[in-house]
């Protein structure tokens, strides 16, 4: 594989939502893991735990959330909320637009709502990818692990993207905090942050093709004192 400068792999980096079926080995997932725990965490607590599922445990953590996604469409014992209730503008437009962004790829229409219900579903199965990634967080922590373990979930995409693999990270995972214990036999301490398929990318596939846009640095960025 030929060597991208980081600049190259933030801007190769995207969301891949459609897999191959090919595996990914144990010592694989392990190597991306470690690597990317060279992620720098506020008092080097490393706070983040991970729990990568495959094959059957995977296929069991779908099935389960499928059986209570029936009766509670709201996910079972969430452990954060994926947006604040009344997210203002300009965030909620831009969430609108992502979601357009993709629905345009799928050739997914704006009043197909059974097709768009069909693609968020897709998310429990981890997109088909052959890996799941389950990150926690003791449930004794601040605000201020959730920034190390941002950094760390971001490492974890750019090693993996490295090593040829793509991901997609899923907040949506959060929603089903209650299942994901029971099926992994987690503490009710250990709180379910993010989730992420990792895998091999189909090419072929139309979501794939997606890059999302970023807003201009000047609408974030603020110079003081140059
Ligand atoms: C913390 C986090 C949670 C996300 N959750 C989901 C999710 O549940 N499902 C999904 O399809 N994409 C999810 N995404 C992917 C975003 O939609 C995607 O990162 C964003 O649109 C930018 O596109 P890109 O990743 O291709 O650059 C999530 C991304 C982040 C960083």
């Amino acid at each position: 594989m030929t060597k991208i400068s980081v600049s190259e792999a933030l801007a190769r980096r995207k969301s891949i939502r459609e897999y191959t079926q090919e595996g990914v080995p144990a010592g694989l997932v392990l190597d991306v893991l470690e690597i990317a725990s060279n992620a720098p965490s506020g008092g080097n607590l490393q706070p983040w735990k991970v729990h990568a599922l495959s094959g059957e445990v995977k296929s069991a953590l779908l099935e389960k959330t499928i059986e209570q996604a029936m009766n509670n469409p709201a996910g079972v014992d969430p452990d954060i909320p994926i947006y604040p209730s009344g997210l203002a503008d300009p965030w909620r437009s831009r969430r609108a637009d992502c979601g357009e962004v993709m629905y345009a790829a799928l050739g997914i229409g704006r009043e197909d709502k059974v097709a768009r219900m069909r693609q968020g579903a897709k998310n429990l199965s981890f997109f088909d990818a052959p890996v799941g990634l389950i990150f926690t967080l003791d449930r004794s922590f601040c605000e201020a692990q959730i920034i190390d373990l941002g950094l760390y979930v971001q490492s974890v995409m750019l090693v993996a993207d490295e090593k040829g693999l793509a991901t997609c990270p899923q907040a949506v995972w959060s929603m089903w905090a209650g299942v994901v214990r029971e099926v992994l036999g987690l503490a009710h301490s250990e709180m379910v942050m993010v989730g992420m398929a990792m895998g091999y990318a189909n090419p072929e596939s139309a979501v794939n093709q997606l890059k999302q846009p970023r807003i201009a640095v000047e609408d974030f960025a603020t110079l003081h004192g140059f």
